[in-house]
Formats: C-alpha cells, sequence, structure tokens
C-alpha cells in the first residue's frame, strides 16, 4: 500500500479475528518502532508483547474501568464496549509501549513525545501488513494493575498499549474536522 494511502487507512479496530501472528510480523512491525525519532537519540522506548493469561487479567482491569466510563450509554452500545474491553476486542496480542519514566517535565515530555512516534510507526506498520490496532490509553486507568500483572517498574512510564490483530474489518473513517485545513493551519509570513 501506497504511504499515504497507509496514513489514511489506519483505523482504530475494536473487532478482531482470533488467528495469530507470526513472530516474525510481530518483530517487523516493533522495528518500525524502534525506527522512530527520539529526543537525544535515546531511543527510549520498550515493548512488551502480551498474550496467554496476562492478556485475560489486562481485559478484566480494561472492563471494570469500560464499565463507568460508559455508565450512560445507550445500552447495545455499552455492552459491546465493555465486551471489546474485556478481552482487548479479541486481538491475539496487546503490544505496550515504555518510555523511561523522569521527573522533570521537560524530559518527561521529550521521552513520552519520542515514545509516541515509535507508537504511531508501530500503528502504521500493523496497516501496512493488513492488521489491526487501537492507540489506547484507556486501560492506564488503573495503571496499577497493568504495573502489576507486567511487572513494570516505577523507572518506567506506560505510554499507551495496542491490541494487534487481523481485523474482523476496517470500521469506516471518521470524518476530519478540518479537511481543507483552514483552521488548523496558520501561515505566518
Ligand atoms: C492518545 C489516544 C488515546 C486513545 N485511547 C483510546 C482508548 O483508551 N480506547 C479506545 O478504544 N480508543 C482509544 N483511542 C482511539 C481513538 O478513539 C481513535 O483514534 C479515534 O476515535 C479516531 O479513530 P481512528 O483512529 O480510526 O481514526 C485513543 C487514541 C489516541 C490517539
Amino acid at each position: 500500500m501506497e504511504f499515504f494511502d497507509v496514513i489514511k487507512n489506519r483505523r482504530a479496530v475494536r473487532q478482531y479475528k482470533p488467528d495469530l501472528l507470526s513472530k516474525e510480523d510481530i518483530l517487523k512491525i516493533l522495528d518500525a518502532g524502534n525506527w522512530a525519532p527520539s529526543g537525544r537519540n535515546l531511543q527510549q522506548w520498550d515493548f512488551i508483547v502480551v498474550s496467554g493469561e496476562k492478556k485475560i487479567e489486562m481485559g478484566k482491569s480494561y472492563k471494570v474501568i469500560s464499565e463507568v466510563y460508559t455508565a450512560d450509554w445507550e445500552q447495545s452500545a455499552r455492552d459491546a464496549f465493555v465486551q471489546y474491553a474485556a478481552t482487548y476486542g479479541g486481538a491475539p496480542v496487546i503490544i505496550v509501549v515504555l518510555t523511561d519514566a523522569d521527573k522533570i517535565p521537560g524530559i518527561r515530555k521529550m521521552n513520552l513525545e519520542s515514545a509516541s512516534a515509535a507508537m504511531e510507526n508501530i500503528l502504521l506498520a500493523a496497516r501496512a501488513l493488513g492488521l489491526g490496532t487501537c492507540w489506547m490509553t484507556g486501560p492506564l486507568q488503573d495503571e496499577a494493575s497493568i504495573r502489576q500483572i507486567l511487572h513494570i517498574p516505577e523507572s518506567k512510564e506506560i505510554v499507551a498499549v495496542t491490541p494487534l490483530g487481523y481485523p474482523v474489518a476496517f470500521p469506516e473513517a471518521p470524518p476530519r474536522l478540518d479537511p481543507e485545513l483552514r483552521d488548523k493551519v496558520s501561515w505566518i509570513e
């Protein structure tokens, strides 16, 4: 797929087929993450590939969050989102992206942005291979559980997580708020 089509066709996928992924494809996607730009070229990201029992435990944690988050939703939409949360959409794998924790705000920002660049590369590489992802920070509302489940030390900050797998379908693209870039771009000459 052509580069700009990959960007435009990447979607937040919330329903996955149970088909397993090859380790080769997972590593190819994480290699794209590893080639992101980084502040001071520190390459301050780590990736955890979660499957099996630990994935089920992560789903239990996100399910509780999703029940609160969707409390005032219409029932069928709520049921669908809670089911997605409880199983991470049925994806065979969850990728967790970490960066180095730092108390200095400017350094923390640099580290988060570096790992976010890696995260976006991961999402785009997955799409290029026909795989689905969904950038997620909602599960971090119960960060303590994720740290405990995956044994993540305080020296690392959890940036985001994404399910990874073959999508049941790629959803329709949500429209751009400003497709002509009239308001979002200022030209200062
Ligand atoms: C920083 C960030 C956090 C997000 N957190 C969640 C989340 O916790 N759960 C979820 O289902 N989607 C989450 N999303 C996905 C967005 O809902 C999705 O990107 C947005 O609706 C636009 O859809 P698209 O990705 O298909 O273009 C997040 C996206 C970003 C960039």
